[in-house]
Formats: structure tokens, sequence, C-alpha cells
């Protein structure tokens, strides 16, 4: 090591340990390189010397990356936000979340990938690689059980160790296997342990059982006290509070800490800096080739969710597009995920024109509930009358940071908006701006069409305007369901009380739960239509060894467009000891098919695929028994099957005992 420990003070040791400031570690009077740090996780996000945002290129939220399932757009994300981290000097960049969406109601699922761990992780860990081959840092946040933002620093949210372990702690652990150069640890307390203070999770887990080497730095104001989060091997404290380096200093005094820890979580500091200074900053992409990597994410990012015959749109018909300003689209969330883009956007009508379409536009402004439709739709309706087709711009209520949504519907006025104009024109595509799932129920079953466009960043009207032409044929997939309702996902409306967040509902989240009550949903996971028509076929399941398996499978692209298709790989446990559920995706693929044509595609799945958290040995466990690998196109299809038995190789037998029925019983 570059810097050695030993020439440093206490006094100095125990300064390193605060933010010098809101963004930067100390210099320690010029002795050390100063560590940068910035948001966020879809762009650039950082506050110049005058307190101003500066400009940065404004990418897809991570929701809608993770609608993309393409791991090479998560990488290429990554490497676009670095560009700008390292045109103005950011050393790390606080990016990426991967909590799990629990609930659709949490103010910041805009800025997470799904409900589901394999999906979020995979992706997760491939944006850091982008970002980090750069040359920049990234610190993988909210670590962890920050799943609502109700109360965040208090509640303490509490779930066992099975689902922590198989649904919380998962997306961590594969987006460890990347290096993230620091872990942001969450406000919230987990199972009544402040996180910042939380040796058993910030160290005995994150460390020795997620395999992470890096620096954990605090959530901004999340260190309660200052010589406990030393203890929990907690290394850096942001941002500055004057009170914070005292407080360390009485730890210590006190004989609470030891310098031996103090040490060690200095230690994480210094070689974070050296990471720093070794790294070599590389920018690949200019100004506008960024602003093109955020049309080609947002391009497949976007979902299209309904169809019935109303798109791509014809040359030969007459549009309107009204609802709210095309000229300013929502592109992101709120709070420290918002960043600043200088892109200037064009209305949606002036670009369809360019391309040789014929549209109108009418935009008002329907952006909450306070605004009267009849006044700002009287001449709305006429014109969509008069026209072929109506294309609505509906914003759902905005998410945002440290708020959470009361509702998962659109604003009573905003679905008035939709269904009085279905009353003027049968043909009525919505475009839907939103942060998280949206219960469609007062209105899908009169418009014609659905895009789900997310926050998409600036490349937002461009990718539209690709979509709605059939210039680029639609490819996002759901990663998160839609349910028919708030009441019923597995979290409802409410949480326990105002101290506690029990997670009830265990291992299933997500589809888990929906499958597990086969309960009809809106939209499934994984869900998404093409102009492409698809058809699986030709399962193989091929053994490696008893735990790896390759699997292929067929698909046919039956149309005229060539198209890009997600395949996802679900496991289904067929005799587990233990309820497991009814199936869990374990691998995907994204795939170009040209029209007519077919490929092979091939996957792998290894022992991961096949175990699950053994609470009474704390650890992983492959039982004995068949599995059934499904294929196919969403979460809720028609799966190509097919059945494996899975003898493990190496088989404690010492702990099982064997019942009547074949399944295997713990002794423990
Ligand atoms: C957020 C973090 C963010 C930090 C710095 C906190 O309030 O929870 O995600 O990185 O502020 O802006």
């Amino acid at each position: 090591m570059k810097y050695d420990i030993k020439k440093l003070t206490l006094d100095e040791k125990i300064e390193l340990l605060v933010g010098v400031d809101t963004w930067h570690t100390s210099s320690l009077n010029g002795k050390l390189r100063q560590i940068r740090m910035s948001d966020g996780p879809n762009g650039l996000r950082k506050e110049g010397d005058d307190g101003k945002i500066v400009s940065s290129t404004s990418m897809p939220t991570l929701s809608v990356v993770a609608n993309t399932w393409n791991k090479e757009l998560a990488y290429l994300d990554g490497q676009t936000i670095a560009d700008d981290c390292v045109e103005n000097d950011v050393d790390v960049l606080l990016a990426p979340g991967v909590n799990i969406k629990r609930t659709p109601l949490n103010g910041r699922n805009f800025e997470y990938f799904s409900e589901d761990p394999v999906l979020a992780g995979t992706l997760a860990k491939e944006y850091i690689l982008g970002v980090q081959d750069k040359g920049v840092g990234t610190s993988l946040k909210h670590y962890c059980l920050n799943n609502r933002e109700i109360d965040r620093i208090a509640i303490s949210n509490e779930c066992d160790e099975r689902t922590l372990n198989e649904i919380y702690l998962k997306p961590f652990e594969i987006a460890i296997e990347a290096n993230p150069w620091t872990v942001m640890c969450s406000y919230n307390p987990v199972n009544g342990v402040y996180m910042a203070d939380n040796k058993e999770m910030l160290n005995d887990v994150l460390r020795d059982k997620l395999g992470f080497k890096g620096m954990v730095v605090s959530d901004w104001g999340a260190v309660k006290n200052g010589y406990k989060s030393v203890k929990a091997n907690l290394s850096l404290r942001m941002p500055f509070i004057d009170f914070g380096v005292d407080e360390i200093k009485k730890g210590y005094e006190d004989g609470k800490i030891t310098e031996q820890e103090i040490d060690e979580a200095v230690n994480y500091i210094l070689e974070l800096i050296e990471k720093v200074e070794n790294s070599k900053k590389e920018i690949s992409f200019t100004k506008d080739e960024r602003h093109n990597n955020a049309v080609k994410i947002a391009e497949e990012g976007i979902v299209l969710l309904k169809n019935d015959g109303v798109l791509p749109l014809n040359k030969n018909k007459k549009y309107f597009i009204n609802g709210d300003d095309s000229k300013s689209p929502i592109i992101t969330g709120g709070g420290s995920a918002a960043c600043k883009t200088d892109y200037k956007f064009k209305r949606l009508d002036l670009m369809l024109n360019e391309e040789g379409f014929n549209a109108t536009s009418d935009q008002i402004i329907i952006r909450d509930d306070f605004v009267d439709y009849i006044t700002c739709g009287h001449s709305s309706f006429k014109k969509a009358y008069e026209s072929d087709g109506v294309i609505l711009v509906i914003n759902a209520p905005i998410n945002a940071e440290a708020h959470d949504l009361e509702s998962i519907k659109l604003y009573k006025r905003i679905e008035k908006v939709i269904t009085e104009t279905c009353k003027y024109n049968e043909n009525v595509i919505v475009l839907l701006f939103a942060g998280s799932a949206i219960d469609m129920s007062g209105w899908i079953d009169k418009v014609k069409g659905v895009l789900l466009v997310g926050y998409a960043g600036e490349g937002v009207n461009e990718a539209i305007v690709n979509i709605l032409t059939g210039k680029t044929n639609p490819s996002g997939k759901l990663s998160e369901t839609f349910p028919l309702s708030l009441s019923d996902t597995p979290t409802g409306e409410d949480v326990d009380n105002l101290m506690v967040d029990r997670y009830k509902e265990g291992i299933f989240v997500g589809y888990r739960y929906y499958d597990m009550l086969k309960k009809d949903v809106l939209f499934p996971f994984g869900f998404g239509l093409s102009y492409s028509n698809f058809s699986y076929s030709d399962l193989e399941v091929k053994k490696l060894s008893e735990t790896d398996y390759e699997v292929s499978y067929n698909i046919t692209n039956n149309s005229d467009y060539d198209g890009k298709e997600v395949s996802e790989i679900y496991v289904k446990d067929v005799m587990a000891s233990l309820s497991r559920p009814e199936k869990e995706l374990k691998a995907f693929s994204k795939d170009l098919i040209k029209a007519h044509q077919t490929k092979r595609v091939t996957v792998k799945l290894d022992k991961k695929a096949f175990t699950y958290y053994l609470t009474a040995k704390h650890t992983w466990f492959l039982e004995e028994g068949y599995f059934e690998i499904l294929v196919g196109g969403s979460s809720r299809c028609n799966f190509l099957k097919a059945k494996i038995y899975i003898t493990p190789e190496e088989y404690d037998f010492s702990t099982h005992t064997v019942v009547k029925n074949g399944f295997w019983l713990y002794n423990l």
C-alpha cells in the first residue's frame, strides 16, 4: 500500500472516517487525495461548487434499464454515465440500487431494477462493470431491506433469514461479483438494529458471506452512533457532521472501540484512495454518442403492453396527440436520482411529421388531480373525433425519494381524460410515464394500445417515435408484475405500524406471490409485446455435471419484422421438502431473430439455480429430487418443459432422514 496507516496519527485516522463536506473525504491537510462522490443511478448528478446541479446525459432510470433485460445495455448504461463522471472529476458514482420491489408503492422503485433477485443482480453487475471499466468507482446501495421510503430512517424492517438470503441479499450477492468499490448502507434498522451499527450485516454477512471486499459508506446521514458504526466495520460517514469526529474520539477514550477497529475502517478508505489514484480514467463517447446510447436503451426499455392493431402507426392516417406536454416529458423520478439535462426536447407530433406521418397536437397539462379536464379538454374531444387515432401522453403520480405513493392508480381526472377520449375515438393509444406498476382497471379495456414508457431519460421522445413508426420493433418486458389492484399485492396497502415493517409474505414477493395464490394479474412479470410473433420449440437440457446443465431451445420469428426476444428460464422444484415458489427465474437471454428465421438459444444453469437457503444450517442447500426447467417469453405463458433429477454429489446424510414418500426430511 502506498499510504502507510502507521504514518497517520490517531486524530488523523478518526478525521478520515467522517466526510469533510457533502461529497468529499478529508485530505488531512493535503496528505491524501480527496475522493469526490456524486449521485446517481440514471445519470451523473453532480452538485457544482455554486450548489447547482451540473448538466449531464440523462439516462433511462434503472426500472427502464431492467425492462430491457439486456446485459449489454446495462453495461453500456454504466459506461455512458462513467464518461460524464470522468469529465466532471467524480471518483465514485453513488449507484446502482438493487433493492427488491416489494411493493409498487415504494417511491424509489424507479431507481431499482426488479422484484426478482436474479434479474436485478445480473443487470446491476453489468452496470457496475460498465462504470468501473472506465476507472470510476460505484456504490452498490441501499444495503439492505430499504424497500419503502415511509419513515425510512426509523422503521425496523424485519424478515426471516431465509427470505433475507433468497430474496433481498441475492441481488447484492450477484452484483458483488463485479467488485463494486463501495457499498452504501441503508438508513433503516434491520431486525431492530440500525444498518450503520449492524455488525452482523455489515461485516459477517456482507464480507464473510457475500464476499464484499471494498469500503462501506453510510447513506447520507444514516449514522446514528459514531463509535458503534466503527465497531460494525462501517468506514466512511457521509456527509460531514460537526459532532462526527468527537463522537468517535469519545468512544475510543471511553474504551468502547479499539485503535485496531479504527485502523480496520481507515484501511478500507486508504485502499479506495489508492484505487482512485491508480485507475485509468477514460472517456470513449462524445456528448452526441452518449445521447444516442440513452435513446438505444430507452428503445429497448419501453414495453408494449397492449396493441389491438393500432401500432405501428399508419402513414395514411391522421393522429391527434393529447395529454401532457411532450416537449417536457417526465424522464426521471425525484430526489437524489434526478439529474439535469440540457437536451432540448421536441414535441412528438413535430417529430412524427418529420417522419412523414400526419400528426397534430393539443398538449394539455394534466399532471395532477387539480386541473379540470373539462376546461382543458373542450376542443380536444372535437379533434379526437376528427382523427383516425389519438395518442395520449399520460403521467402517473410522480415517484420520488423520501415519499411513498398512496395509490397505484392514475389521478381520477387523468383516468377521466382517457375514458372520455375513448368515447370520441376508438383508436386511443396511451403512452404511460410511470415509475412503477399501475392499476389500469379503470381504462385498460377501453384503449387500443398501451406503451409503458417509464422514466426513459433524455432519449425518450426519439425512442417513442421509433417504436410508434415501426423503425424499432419493441422488445422490452416487464421487470415487475402489474397487479390488478393494490389490494392484490403481497403487502397490500399498509405497513405494520410506525416502528416495524414485518415482511410477512416471506419469500413470496412479486410473481412468486401471485403464482402461489394463483391470482390473476393485469400484466405478468416478464411480459411484453413485439411487432413480431415468436414461437418456442425443441427444448433440450444437456447434463454437464450433476449440478450443471445446458439448456437450449429454438425461437422462431413468425413475422415480417426483425425483432429481439427475451426468453426466460424458470426452475420449479417439484419435490422440495419445504415450501418453495411455484417457479423462479434463473436465467434469461435476449436475442435478435430476423424475420421468418429460427435461432437456437443456449443458456447455462449451475448449482445456484436449484438450491434454497436452509436456515437451520445458515447456508444454501441442494436437495435431491426432480426439477422442471420451464422456458418461455413471460412468467405466465405456455412453457416448454423438461424434467431433470438431481442427486447432489456431496450429500450430507448425517443430518437428514428419509421419509417414506421419498422426500428428505430435516433431522436438525
Ligand atoms: C440517498 C442516497 C444518495 C445520497 C446522496 C441519500 O438520501 O438515499 O441514495 O446517494 O442521499 O445524495
